[in-house]
């Protein structure tokens, strides 16, 4: 048997990342050696919480968990987004009480440290603000061919963003950051919107999820997801439904058949007035670079939804 792939979630928990984490320790091939926490979606001391508050929830609280970025490198953080996660990020869904903490090892050097000794084989798979990843390609820049793959949720390729018109979340959050991760060397897949918008989990589906200890806490986090998504997003179809951007980066660690993937270089726009945070693809013929990322450019998305229904439990 192919030994199982070693593979870092870096979170800002979030719906949807709680959704990633929860796949990500549910597939039998993927050996999650640990969390780092990011800013993004709400504070890093949330973000944390909320990490070790779903660890339990899967009872793999033999995952440790390591603290990262409060802020982007160079700017202001412009704060949590309580209309798309919740006050407390989780959609308001209450989890137990904490029965431990954090690590004392902060994510930077964790993820430096696993890298080192295990060199091509750990799998990166950011799915916040890029910000804990460039503070180790900073650090230490041969980090970057010493890593397997780094596999983020990030970006929009081809497609509209969705904190503007051209930026997606994760790479707006911190550009500098992202435009570092991109320069760096590292083998990159970009999971971006135009595969995660079209990865996506309804309420008919969700009503289906099979009964457990915590269904409840699934059904009540999703569902405030949904109606964050039926309050911002144009909702095509008869049914209301959010995206699955995180799982799918997750997804395409444990299957990359899952999208289809071209090579193409990738930049970060930094200064833009308008278009900061964008990731700008150069499809053009004869390129002026060379590919420095694969770029998910379609994703089969009833086989994605079956890998998550096997994972999270509902029907498809
Ligand atoms: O743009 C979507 C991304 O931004 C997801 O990772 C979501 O959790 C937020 O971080
Ligand atoms: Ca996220």
């Amino acid at each position: 048997m192919e030994s199982r792939h070693k593979v870092i979630l870096d979170v800002d928990t979030g719906v949807d990342d709680a959704l990633a984490i929860l796949c990500a320790v549910r597939s039998p091939q993927l050996d999650v050696i640990g969390i780092t926490t990011c800013f993004g979606n709400v504070d890093v001391e949330t973000a944390t919480h909320n990490t070790l508050a779903v660890l339990e929830y899967a009872e793999r609280t033999d995952i440790p968990v390591y603290i990262g970025a409060e802020k982007p490198l160079l700017r202001e953080w412009g704060g949590p987004v309580p209309w798309i996660h919740g006050d407390n990020g989780l959609g308001d869904a209450e989890l137990p009480p904490l029965r431990r903490l954090a690590q004392d090892e902060s994510a930077t050097t964790f993820i430096h440290r696993m890298v080192t000794e295990h060199p091509g084989e750990v799998t990166l798979i950011p799915v916040a603000r890029m910000t804990n990843i460039a503070n180790v390609l900073q650090f230490d820049p041969t980090i970057a061919r010493k890593l397997k793959r780094i596999v983020m949720m990030g970006g929009a390729a081809f497609c509209p963003g969705n904190v503007g018109p051209f930026a997606e979340a994760n790479i707006w959050g911190d550009p500098e950051a992202a435009h570092i991760v991109f320069h760096s060397g590292a083998p990159i897949t970009m999971v971006g919107l135009d595969v995660t918008m079209q990865a996506r989990l309804t309420s008919k589906q969700l009503a289906t999820l099979s009964e457990s200890r915590y269904s409840e806490f699934l059904k009540e986090a999703v569902s405030f997801y949904i109606n964050a998504y039926e309050r911002t997003q144009a909702q095509d179809g008869d049914d209301s439904w959010c995206a699955l951007h995180d799982p799918l980066a997750v997804a395409m660690v444990d299957d990359p058949t899952l999208c289809e993937i071209k090579d193409y270089y990738v930049d970060v726009e930094t200064h833009g007035l308008l278009t900061a945070g964008m990731t700008v693809v150069d499809a053009r013929a004869v390129p002026e670079h060379r590919p420095n990322a694969s770029v998910c450019v379609s994703v089969d998305a009833p086989r994605f939804l079956q890998w998550c229904a096997d994972r999270l439990g509902f029907e498809v």
